[in-house]
Protein backbone atom coordinates (compact mmCIF):
# COMPACT_ATOMS: atom_id res chain seq x y z
CA UNK A 1 0.00 0.00 0.00
CA UNK A 2 1.38 3.27 -0.91
CA UNK A 3 1.43 5.96 1.42
CA UNK A 4 0.64 9.13 -0.07
CA UNK A 5 1.41 12.37 1.85
CA UNK A 6 -0.81 15.33 0.55
CA UNK A 7 0.49 18.68 1.36
CA UNK A 8 -2.20 21.29 1.35
CA UNK A 9 -6.00 21.62 1.86
CA UNK A 10 -8.14 23.39 -0.68
CA UNK A 11 -10.32 21.37 -3.57
CA UNK A 12 -6.93 20.03 -5.11
CA UNK A 13 -5.54 18.68 -1.88
CA UNK A 14 -8.72 17.17 -0.61
CA UNK A 15 -9.85 15.78 -3.96
CA UNK A 16 -6.67 13.82 -4.36
CA UNK A 17 -6.71 12.59 -0.52
CA UNK A 18 -10.10 10.98 -1.32
CA UNK A 19 -8.98 9.66 -4.70
CA UNK A 20 -6.00 8.08 -3.35
CA UNK A 21 -7.67 6.96 -0.86
CA UNK A 22 -10.66 5.25 -2.97
CA UNK A 23 -7.76 3.83 -4.67
CA UNK A 24 -5.96 2.04 -1.74
CA UNK A 25 -3.67 4.11 -0.47
CA UNK A 26 -2.80 5.40 2.76
CA UNK A 27 -3.07 8.92 2.22
CA UNK A 28 -2.40 11.81 4.92
CA UNK A 29 -3.18 15.59 4.51
CA UNK A 30 -1.22 18.00 5.89
CA UNK A 31 -1.72 21.98 6.10
CA UNK A 32 -0.29 24.44 7.22
CA UNK A 33 -3.15 26.34 8.92
CA UNK A 34 -6.77 25.13 9.93
CA UNK A 35 -8.14 22.83 7.45
CA UNK A 36 -10.28 25.35 5.71
CA UNK A 37 -7.95 27.91 5.13
CA UNK A 38 -7.00 28.13 1.37
CA UNK A 39 -8.16 29.65 -1.95
CA UNK A 40 -11.07 27.37 -2.32
CA UNK A 41 -13.01 28.73 0.99
CA UNK A 42 -12.79 32.20 -0.80
CA UNK A 43 -13.70 31.70 -4.30
CA UNK A 44 -17.10 33.11 -5.17
CA UNK A 45 -18.27 33.38 -8.53
CA UNK A 46 -18.41 29.39 -8.95
CA UNK A 47 -16.83 26.45 -10.64
CA UNK A 48 -17.39 25.80 -14.92
CA UNK A 49 -18.47 22.97 -16.54
CA UNK A 50 -20.62 21.08 -19.08
CA UNK A 51 -23.75 20.13 -17.13
CA UNK A 52 -26.30 21.19 -19.32
CA UNK A 53 -27.82 19.44 -22.75
CA UNK A 54 -27.32 22.22 -24.80
CA UNK A 55 -23.31 23.28 -23.42
CA UNK A 56 -20.58 20.89 -25.44
CA UNK A 57 -17.33 20.22 -24.36
CA UNK A 58 -15.52 21.82 -27.67
CA UNK A 59 -17.32 25.01 -26.68
CA UNK A 60 -15.97 25.27 -23.52
CA UNK A 61 -12.69 24.04 -24.90
CA UNK A 62 -12.72 26.98 -27.55
CA UNK A 63 -13.22 29.25 -24.65
CA UNK A 64 -10.49 28.25 -22.81
CA UNK A 65 -8.11 27.62 -25.42
CA UNK A 66 -9.04 31.64 -26.55
CA UNK A 67 -8.66 32.95 -22.75
CA UNK A 68 -5.00 31.38 -22.26
CA UNK A 69 -4.20 33.25 -25.43
CA UNK A 70 -3.44 30.33 -27.33
CA UNK A 71 -0.97 29.21 -24.97
CA UNK A 72 -2.83 26.11 -23.33
CA UNK A 73 -2.02 22.46 -24.25
CA UNK A 74 -4.89 21.61 -25.84
CA UNK A 75 -4.55 17.52 -24.67
CA UNK A 76 -4.63 19.47 -21.25
CA UNK A 77 -7.67 21.63 -22.02
CA UNK A 78 -9.68 18.64 -23.16
CA UNK A 79 -9.09 16.59 -20.07
CA UNK A 80 -10.41 19.35 -17.99
CA UNK A 81 -12.80 19.87 -19.95
CA UNK A 82 -14.11 15.86 -20.39
CA UNK A 83 -13.16 15.16 -17.16
CA UNK A 84 -15.10 18.46 -15.45
CA UNK A 85 -18.40 17.43 -16.36
CA UNK A 86 -17.53 13.73 -14.12
CA UNK A 87 -15.86 15.96 -11.62
CA UNK A 88 -18.86 18.30 -11.12
CA UNK A 89 -20.90 14.73 -10.78
CA UNK A 90 -18.75 13.74 -8.29
CA UNK A 91 -18.77 16.95 -6.25
CA UNK A 92 -22.76 16.43 -6.50
CA UNK A 93 -21.98 13.13 -5.16
CA UNK A 94 -20.08 14.23 -2.09
CA UNK A 95 -22.67 16.54 -1.16
CA UNK A 96 -21.77 19.38 -2.60
CA UNK A 97 -25.13 22.00 -2.52
CA UNK A 98 -25.32 23.65 -6.00
CA UNK A 99 -27.85 26.45 -6.17
CA UNK A 100 -30.84 25.43 -8.01
CA UNK A 101 -34.28 26.80 -9.06
CA UNK A 102 -37.61 26.34 -7.81
CA UNK A 103 -37.99 23.07 -10.03
CA UNK A 104 -34.98 21.60 -8.38
CA UNK A 105 -32.98 22.67 -11.69
CA UNK A 106 -29.06 23.63 -10.97
CA UNK A 107 -28.60 27.84 -11.87
CA UNK A 108 -26.41 28.43 -14.39
CA UNK A 109 -24.05 31.81 -14.54
CA UNK A 110 -22.44 33.68 -17.01
CA UNK A 111 -18.87 35.11 -16.44
CA UNK A 112 -15.96 36.80 -18.41
CA UNK A 113 -15.04 35.27 -21.58
CA UNK A 114 -17.93 31.84 -21.47
CA UNK A 115 -19.50 31.47 -24.85
CA UNK A 116 -22.31 30.14 -22.69
CA UNK A 117 -23.62 30.45 -18.96
CA UNK A 118 -21.71 27.18 -17.46
CA UNK A 119 -20.95 28.38 -13.76
CA UNK A 120 -22.50 26.55 -11.18
CA UNK A 121 -22.28 28.09 -7.83
CA UNK A 122 -23.76 27.64 -4.20
CA UNK A 123 -24.78 29.87 -1.52
CA UNK A 124 -25.09 32.76 -4.30
CA UNK A 125 -21.28 33.63 -4.06
CA UNK A 126 -20.17 31.09 -1.34
CA UNK A 127 -19.60 28.36 -3.81
CA UNK A 128 -16.38 27.37 -2.52
CA UNK A 129 -16.99 27.67 1.28
CA UNK A 130 -19.96 25.04 -0.06
CA UNK A 131 -17.22 22.97 -1.86
CA UNK A 132 -14.97 23.17 0.88
CA UNK A 133 -17.43 22.11 3.82
CA UNK A 134 -18.47 19.49 1.29
CA UNK A 135 -15.18 17.98 0.80
CA UNK A 136 -14.11 18.29 4.82
CA UNK A 137 -16.65 16.10 5.60
CA UNK A 138 -15.85 13.52 3.14
CA UNK A 139 -12.29 13.50 4.16
CA UNK A 140 -13.23 12.84 7.49
CA UNK A 141 -16.42 10.70 6.81
CA UNK A 142 -13.58 8.46 5.38
CA UNK A 143 -11.10 8.89 8.39
CA UNK A 144 -7.93 10.43 6.11
CA UNK A 145 -5.61 11.63 8.62
CA UNK A 146 -4.97 15.50 8.81
CA UNK A 147 -2.46 17.14 10.17
CA UNK A 148 -3.38 21.18 11.18
CA UNK A 149 -0.90 23.59 11.83
CA UNK A 150 1.66 21.49 9.91
CA UNK A 151 4.06 22.90 7.44
CA UNK A 152 6.11 21.99 4.36
CA UNK A 153 9.63 22.92 4.75
CA UNK A 154 11.25 20.86 2.20
CA UNK A 155 10.91 17.98 0.28
CA UNK A 156 13.53 14.87 1.08
CA UNK A 157 14.64 13.19 -1.90
CA UNK A 158 16.54 10.06 -2.54
CA UNK A 159 20.11 9.96 -2.76
CA UNK A 160 20.31 10.42 -6.52
CA UNK A 161 17.95 13.52 -6.15
CA UNK A 162 15.77 12.06 -9.09
CA UNK A 163 13.12 10.62 -6.65
CA UNK A 164 11.39 12.39 -3.90
CA UNK A 165 11.70 9.82 -0.73
CA UNK A 166 9.29 11.88 1.89
CA UNK A 167 8.96 15.37 3.00
CA UNK A 168 10.10 17.53 6.51
CA UNK A 169 7.64 19.05 8.20
CA UNK A 170 7.33 21.75 10.95
CA UNK A 171 4.59 21.12 13.45
CA UNK A 172 2.91 23.05 15.72
CA UNK A 173 5.17 22.73 18.63
CA UNK A 174 7.91 23.70 16.03
CA UNK A 175 9.58 20.90 15.76
CA UNK A 176 10.71 19.39 12.50
CA UNK A 177 10.11 16.06 11.37
CA UNK A 178 11.12 14.38 8.01
CA UNK A 179 8.78 11.66 6.97
CA UNK A 180 8.62 8.80 4.85
CA UNK A 181 6.42 8.80 1.73
CA UNK A 182 6.09 6.75 -1.40
CA UNK A 183 4.83 10.08 -3.11
CA UNK A 184 3.92 13.61 -2.13
CA UNK A 185 1.35 15.83 -3.90
CA UNK A 186 1.99 19.36 -3.56
CA UNK A 187 -1.31 20.91 -3.54
CA UNK A 188 -0.53 24.19 -1.56
CA UNK A 189 -2.10 27.11 -4.18
CA UNK A 190 -0.72 29.69 -5.44
CA UNK A 191 1.01 32.91 -4.41
CA UNK A 192 -0.92 35.58 -4.51
CA UNK A 193 0.61 37.25 -1.26
CA UNK A 194 3.91 37.94 -3.42
CA UNK A 195 2.02 40.56 -4.73
CA UNK A 196 0.76 44.48 -2.38
CA UNK A 197 -2.72 43.88 -3.79
CA UNK A 198 -4.29 40.33 -3.50
CA UNK A 199 -7.65 38.51 -3.52
CA UNK A 200 -5.59 35.81 -1.79
CA UNK A 201 -5.48 34.58 2.12
CA UNK A 202 -2.25 34.93 3.71
CA UNK A 203 -1.33 31.22 3.24
CA UNK A 204 -0.76 32.19 0.04
CA UNK A 205 2.86 32.36 0.05
CA UNK A 206 3.90 30.20 -2.61
CA UNK A 207 5.23 26.89 -0.13
CA UNK A 208 4.82 24.30 -2.95
CA UNK A 209 6.34 25.81 -5.70
CA UNK A 210 9.21 27.42 -3.80
CA UNK A 211 9.98 23.48 -2.16
CA UNK A 212 9.60 22.22 -5.79
CA UNK A 213 12.19 24.73 -7.19
CA UNK A 214 14.69 24.05 -4.50
CA UNK A 215 14.39 20.20 -5.00
CA UNK A 216 15.16 20.97 -8.44
CA UNK A 217 11.73 20.13 -10.08
CA UNK A 218 10.60 21.66 -13.78
CA UNK A 219 8.49 24.53 -12.91
CA UNK A 220 7.12 27.27 -16.08
CA UNK A 221 4.43 30.10 -16.61
CA UNK A 222 5.62 31.98 -13.72
CA UNK A 223 5.49 35.19 -15.83
CA UNK A 224 1.77 34.36 -15.88
CA UNK A 225 -0.81 35.97 -12.95
CA UNK A 226 -3.96 36.82 -13.34
CA UNK A 227 -5.30 40.00 -11.97
CA UNK A 228 -8.92 39.82 -11.18
CA UNK A 229 -10.30 42.87 -12.32
CA UNK A 230 -12.76 43.66 -9.44
CA UNK A 231 -11.49 43.89 -6.32
CA UNK A 232 -12.89 46.24 -3.73
CA UNK A 233 -11.04 49.58 -3.44
CA UNK A 234 -12.23 50.45 0.07
CA UNK A 235 -10.53 48.87 3.15
CA UNK A 236 -8.83 45.45 2.65
CA UNK A 237 -8.67 43.96 -0.90
CA UNK A 238 -12.10 41.79 -1.51
CA UNK A 239 -13.26 40.07 -4.34
CA UNK A 240 -16.31 41.13 -6.18
CA UNK A 241 -17.16 38.35 -8.52
CA UNK A 242 -17.02 38.12 -12.33
CA UNK A 243 -20.14 36.90 -11.78
CA UNK A 244 -21.99 40.20 -10.61
CA UNK A 245 -20.77 41.60 -14.34
CA UNK A 246 -22.17 37.88 -15.57
CA UNK A 247 -25.26 39.78 -14.30
CA UNK A 248 -24.87 43.05 -15.98
CA UNK A 249 -23.17 45.16 -13.57
CA UNK A 250 -21.04 47.75 -15.68
CA UNK A 251 -17.76 49.56 -15.02
CA UNK A 252 -17.18 53.17 -15.16
CA UNK A 253 -14.62 55.57 -15.11
CA UNK A 254 -14.90 58.99 -12.91
CA UNK A 255 -17.03 60.76 -15.75
CA UNK A 256 -19.45 58.16 -15.75
CA UNK A 257 -18.20 57.05 -19.26
CA UNK A 258 -18.74 52.86 -20.04
CA UNK A 259 -14.78 52.62 -21.07
CA UNK A 260 -14.63 48.61 -21.28
CA UNK A 261 -16.78 48.71 -24.61
CA UNK A 262 -13.46 50.60 -26.33
CA UNK A 263 -11.23 47.72 -25.01
CA UNK A 264 -12.81 44.39 -26.20
CA UNK A 265 -15.78 43.74 -28.32
CA UNK A 266 -17.34 42.06 -25.04
CA UNK A 267 -16.79 44.82 -22.81
CA UNK A 268 -16.68 43.63 -18.90
CA UNK A 269 -17.07 40.11 -19.97
CA UNK A 270 -14.10 40.18 -22.13
CA UNK A 271 -10.72 38.18 -20.67
CA UNK A 272 -9.62 39.08 -17.36
CA UNK A 273 -6.56 40.42 -18.66
CA UNK A 274 -8.30 42.48 -20.77
CA UNK A 275 -10.68 43.91 -18.27
CA UNK A 276 -7.53 44.38 -15.11
CA UNK A 277 -5.15 46.25 -17.90
CA UNK A 278 -8.58 48.32 -19.20
CA UNK A 279 -8.96 49.25 -15.40
CA UNK A 280 -5.81 50.47 -14.84
CA UNK A 281 -5.34 52.78 -17.57
CA UNK A 282 -8.44 54.71 -16.36
CA UNK A 283 -6.83 54.50 -13.43
CA UNK A 284 -3.46 55.72 -14.44
CA UNK A 285 -5.19 58.62 -16.02
CA UNK A 286 -7.54 59.81 -13.34
CA UNK A 287 -4.53 59.68 -10.70
CA UNK A 288 -4.78 56.50 -9.35
CA UNK A 289 -7.92 56.71 -8.00
CA UNK A 290 -10.28 53.67 -8.67
CA UNK A 291 -12.72 52.78 -11.05
CA UNK A 292 -16.64 52.07 -10.13
CA UNK A 293 -18.22 48.85 -10.58
CA UNK A 294 -22.07 50.18 -11.62
CA UNK A 295 -24.04 47.00 -10.20
CA UNK A 296 -27.24 49.16 -9.11
CA UNK A 297 -28.89 47.77 -12.11
CA UNK A 298 -29.55 44.64 -10.67
CA UNK A 299 -31.34 46.40 -7.56
CA UNK A 300 -31.69 44.32 -4.52
CA UNK A 301 -31.34 40.94 -6.19
CA UNK A 302 -27.79 41.61 -4.96
CA UNK A 303 -28.41 40.76 -1.49
CA UNK A 304 -29.89 37.19 -2.22
CA UNK A 305 -27.33 36.64 -5.11
CA UNK A 306 -24.42 38.06 -3.83
CA UNK A 307 -24.40 37.89 -0.09
CA UNK A 308 -20.67 37.33 0.77
CA UNK A 309 -19.82 40.39 -0.77
CA UNK A 310 -23.14 42.61 -0.22
CA UNK A 311 -21.65 41.86 3.54
CA UNK A 312 -18.31 42.88 2.48
CA UNK A 313 -19.74 46.18 1.07
CA UNK A 314 -21.59 46.99 3.71
CA UNK A 315 -19.33 46.42 6.13
CA UNK A 316 -17.24 49.29 4.45
CA UNK A 317 -20.29 51.70 4.63
CA UNK A 318 -20.99 51.12 1.16
CA UNK A 319 -24.58 50.68 -0.60
CA UNK A 320 -24.16 49.23 -4.03
CA UNK A 321 -28.03 48.68 -4.56
CA UNK A 322 -27.89 52.54 -4.89
CA UNK A 323 -24.56 53.26 -5.93
CA UNK A 324 -21.38 52.30 -7.86
CA UNK A 325 -18.44 50.92 -5.84
CA UNK A 326 -14.60 51.84 -6.51
CA UNK A 327 -12.94 48.76 -7.38
CA UNK A 328 -9.47 48.33 -9.14
CA UNK A 329 -7.30 44.99 -9.69
CA UNK A 330 -5.30 42.98 -7.81
CA UNK A 331 -3.38 39.53 -8.09
CA UNK A 332 -5.77 36.62 -7.94
CA UNK A 333 -4.27 33.33 -9.61
CA UNK A 334 -1.03 32.00 -10.86
CA UNK A 335 -1.35 30.07 -14.17
CA UNK A 336 2.30 28.65 -14.06
CA UNK A 337 3.74 26.34 -11.77
CA UNK A 338 5.50 22.98 -11.22
CA UNK A 339 5.04 21.34 -14.56
CA UNK A 340 2.92 18.14 -14.56
CA UNK A 341 1.35 15.64 -16.89
CA UNK A 342 -2.22 15.38 -17.01
CA UNK A 343 -1.69 12.51 -13.94
CA UNK A 344 0.15 15.42 -12.13
CA UNK A 345 3.53 13.57 -12.08
CA UNK A 346 6.30 16.11 -11.93
CA UNK A 347 9.90 15.97 -13.15
CA UNK A 348 10.72 14.00 -9.78
CA UNK A 349 9.96 10.44 -9.83
CA UNK A 350 6.63 10.38 -6.65
CA UNK A 351 6.75 14.02 -6.20
CA UNK A 352 3.30 15.41 -7.78
CA UNK A 353 1.81 18.61 -7.72
CA UNK A 354 -2.47 19.55 -8.38
CA UNK A 355 -4.38 22.33 -8.25
CA UNK A 356 -2.84 26.22 -8.54
CA UNK A 357 0.46 25.01 -7.35
CA UNK A 358 0.56 23.18 -10.81
CA UNK A 359 1.33 24.21 -14.20
CA UNK A 360 -0.68 21.51 -16.88
CA UNK A 361 -0.57 23.53 -19.70
CA UNK A 362 -4.79 24.24 -19.49
CA UNK A 363 -4.57 27.95 -18.74
CA UNK A 364 -1.92 29.15 -20.71
CA UNK A 365 -1.28 32.71 -20.20
CA UNK A 366 -4.53 34.01 -18.94
CA UNK A 367 -7.39 31.18 -17.00
CA UNK A 368 -10.76 31.10 -18.14
CA UNK A 369 -13.19 32.14 -15.08
CA UNK A 370 -13.94 29.46 -12.85
CA UNK A 371 -11.54 26.98 -14.06
CA UNK A 372 -9.76 27.26 -10.96
CA UNK A 373 -12.15 24.80 -8.80
CA UNK A 374 -12.37 22.47 -11.67
CA UNK A 375 -8.41 22.09 -12.07
CA UNK A 376 -8.55 21.12 -8.74
CA UNK A 377 -10.97 18.39 -8.72
CA UNK A 378 -10.63 17.11 -11.74
CA UNK A 379 -6.24 17.06 -11.99
CA UNK A 380 -6.92 16.25 -8.00
CA UNK A 381 -8.12 13.31 -8.42
CA UNK A 382 -5.85 12.25 -11.47
CA UNK A 383 -3.06 12.77 -9.44
CA UNK A 384 -4.28 11.08 -6.09
CA UNK A 385 -4.92 7.85 -8.50
CA UNK A 386 -1.85 8.03 -10.15
CA UNK A 387 0.08 8.55 -6.68
CA UNK A 388 -1.83 5.32 -4.82
CA UNK A 389 -1.32 3.25 -8.17
CA UNK A 390 2.17 3.52 -9.04
CA UNK A 391 4.73 1.16 -7.91
CA UNK A 392 7.45 3.31 -5.85
CA UNK A 393 10.54 2.20 -7.44
CA UNK A 394 13.40 0.87 -4.95
CA UNK A 395 15.38 3.79 -3.97
CA UNK A 396 18.46 4.57 -1.69
CA UNK A 397 18.57 7.30 1.29
CA UNK A 398 20.83 8.22 4.01
CA UNK A 399 17.61 9.72 5.87
CA UNK A 400 16.11 8.33 8.60
CA UNK A 401 12.40 8.59 9.42
CA UNK A 402 10.87 9.37 10.83
CA UNK A 403 14.11 11.94 11.97
CA UNK A 404 13.61 14.83 14.31
CA UNK A 405 15.80 17.63 12.86
CA UNK A 406 17.51 20.22 14.68
CA UNK A 407 16.50 23.68 14.02
CA UNK A 408 18.87 25.08 11.63
CA UNK A 409 20.22 29.08 11.32
CA UNK A 410 20.45 31.63 14.00
CA UNK A 411 17.47 34.91 14.87
CA UNK A 412 19.79 37.46 16.00
CA UNK A 413 17.66 40.97 15.85
CA UNK A 414 19.46 42.35 13.23
CA UNK A 415 17.47 39.27 11.33
CA UNK A 416 14.74 40.15 12.74
CA UNK A 417 14.31 43.50 11.35
CA UNK A 418 15.67 42.18 7.65
CA UNK A 419 12.56 39.80 7.66
CA UNK A 420 9.88 42.84 9.11
CA UNK A 421 11.75 44.96 6.04
CA UNK A 422 11.39 42.23 3.10
CA UNK A 423 7.76 41.35 4.11
CA UNK A 424 6.54 44.69 3.54
CA UNK A 425 8.72 45.68 0.98
CA UNK A 426 8.93 42.43 -1.52
CA UNK A 427 4.81 42.51 -2.15
CA UNK A 428 4.77 46.27 -2.96
CA UNK A 429 7.97 46.37 -5.15
CA UNK A 430 6.51 42.94 -7.13
CA UNK A 431 3.73 44.89 -7.58
CA UNK A 432 5.36 48.20 -8.91
CA UNK A 433 7.73 46.64 -11.21
CA UNK A 434 6.24 43.00 -11.87
CA UNK A 435 2.28 43.34 -12.10
CA UNK A 436 0.23 44.75 -14.50
CA UNK A 437 3.03 46.27 -16.43
CA UNK A 438 6.22 45.39 -17.23
CA UNK A 439 9.30 46.85 -18.62
CA UNK A 440 12.96 45.05 -18.55
CA UNK A 441 14.19 48.21 -16.20
CA UNK A 442 11.71 47.66 -13.58
CA UNK A 443 12.32 43.82 -13.78
CA UNK A 444 15.97 44.32 -13.37
CA UNK A 445 15.73 46.36 -10.29
CA UNK A 446 13.34 43.32 -8.68
CA UNK A 447 15.63 41.37 -9.58
CA UNK A 448 18.79 43.29 -8.07
CA UNK A 449 16.46 43.69 -4.44
CA UNK A 450 15.29 40.07 -4.43
CA UNK A 451 19.03 38.58 -4.93
CA UNK A 452 20.22 41.01 -2.24
CA UNK A 453 17.42 39.76 0.39
CA UNK A 454 18.03 35.88 -0.54
CA UNK A 455 21.48 36.70 0.02
CA UNK A 456 21.68 38.21 3.15
CA UNK A 457 18.35 36.11 4.75
CA UNK A 458 19.73 33.70 6.64
CA UNK A 459 17.69 30.00 6.41
CA UNK A 460 15.86 29.71 9.54
CA UNK A 461 12.90 26.89 10.10
CA UNK A 462 10.22 28.98 12.19
CA UNK A 463 7.25 29.24 9.64
CA UNK A 464 7.81 33.19 9.15
CA UNK A 465 11.23 32.62 8.07
CA UNK A 466 10.61 29.78 5.18
CA UNK A 467 6.99 31.48 4.45
CA UNK A 468 9.88 34.89 3.87
CA UNK A 469 12.04 32.56 2.15
CA UNK A 470 9.51 31.04 -0.23
CA UNK A 471 7.97 34.43 -0.93
CA UNK A 472 11.34 35.18 -2.25
CA UNK A 473 12.02 32.65 -4.27
CA UNK A 474 8.75 32.87 -5.75
CA UNK A 475 9.15 36.24 -6.41
CA UNK A 476 12.60 36.00 -8.07
CA UNK A 477 10.95 33.22 -10.56
CA UNK A 478 8.45 35.38 -11.48
CA UNK A 479 10.71 37.95 -12.96
CA UNK A 480 12.94 35.78 -14.46
CA UNK A 481 10.35 34.52 -16.33
CA UNK A 482 8.42 37.62 -17.05
CA UNK A 483 12.56 39.19 -18.33
CA UNK A 484 12.57 35.97 -20.45
CA UNK A 485 9.61 36.73 -21.92
CA UNK A 486 9.66 40.34 -24.21
CA UNK A 487 6.39 39.93 -25.96
CA UNK A 488 3.29 40.98 -24.29
CA UNK A 489 0.92 38.00 -24.24
CA UNK A 490 -2.16 37.40 -22.14
CA UNK A 491 -1.88 38.41 -18.58
CA UNK A 492 2.31 39.11 -19.31
CA UNK A 493 2.03 42.48 -20.57
CA UNK A 494 5.35 44.06 -20.99
CA UNK A 495 5.24 48.00 -21.74
CA UNK A 496 8.72 48.07 -23.49
CA UNK A 497 7.13 45.09 -26.13
CA UNK A 498 6.42 45.07 -29.83
CA UNK A 499 2.33 44.93 -29.98
CA UNK A 500 0.66 42.73 -27.80
CA UNK A 501 -0.86 39.42 -28.93
CA UNK A 502 -4.27 40.11 -27.35
CA UNK A 503 -6.81 37.12 -26.90
CA UNK A 504 -9.73 36.88 -29.76
C1 LIG B 1 -14.76 35.27 -9.44
O1 LIG B 1 -15.77 34.90 -8.83
O2 LIG B 1 -14.73 36.26 -10.16
C2 LIG B 1 -13.50 34.49 -9.27
C3 LIG B 1 -13.67 33.16 -9.84
C4 LIG B 1 -12.40 32.72 -10.50
O3 LIG B 1 -11.33 33.14 -10.11
O4 LIG B 1 -12.49 31.97 -11.47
Amino acid sequence: MNRVLVIGSGIAGLTAALAARAAGAEATIVTKARITDANTTHAQGGIAGVVFPDDAHADHETDTMRAAAGLADPAAVRALVTGGTEAIAWLIDCGVRFDRDGAGRLERGLEGAHSYPRILHAGGDATGAEIQRALVAAVRAAGIEVREHTMLTDLVLANDSARVAGARLLGPTGEVRAERADAVILATGGAGRVFARTTNPAVATGDGIAAAIRAGAEVAGLEFVQFHPTVLAAGEPFLVSEAVRGEGAVLLDETGRRFCVDAHPDAELAPRDVVARAIDEVMARQGGRPVMLDATGLGSTLRTRFPTIDRAVRERGLDWVREPIPVAPAAHYLMGGVVTDLDGRTTITGLYAAGEVAHTGVHGANRLASNSLLEGAVFGARAGESAALTPAPPYTTTQEFPAEEPETGVRPNSYQNLRRHVRGELPELMWREAGLRRTEAGLARAAGRIDGWIRDLPETADAVGIETRNLLIVSREIVRAARARTESVGAHHRSDATPARVAA
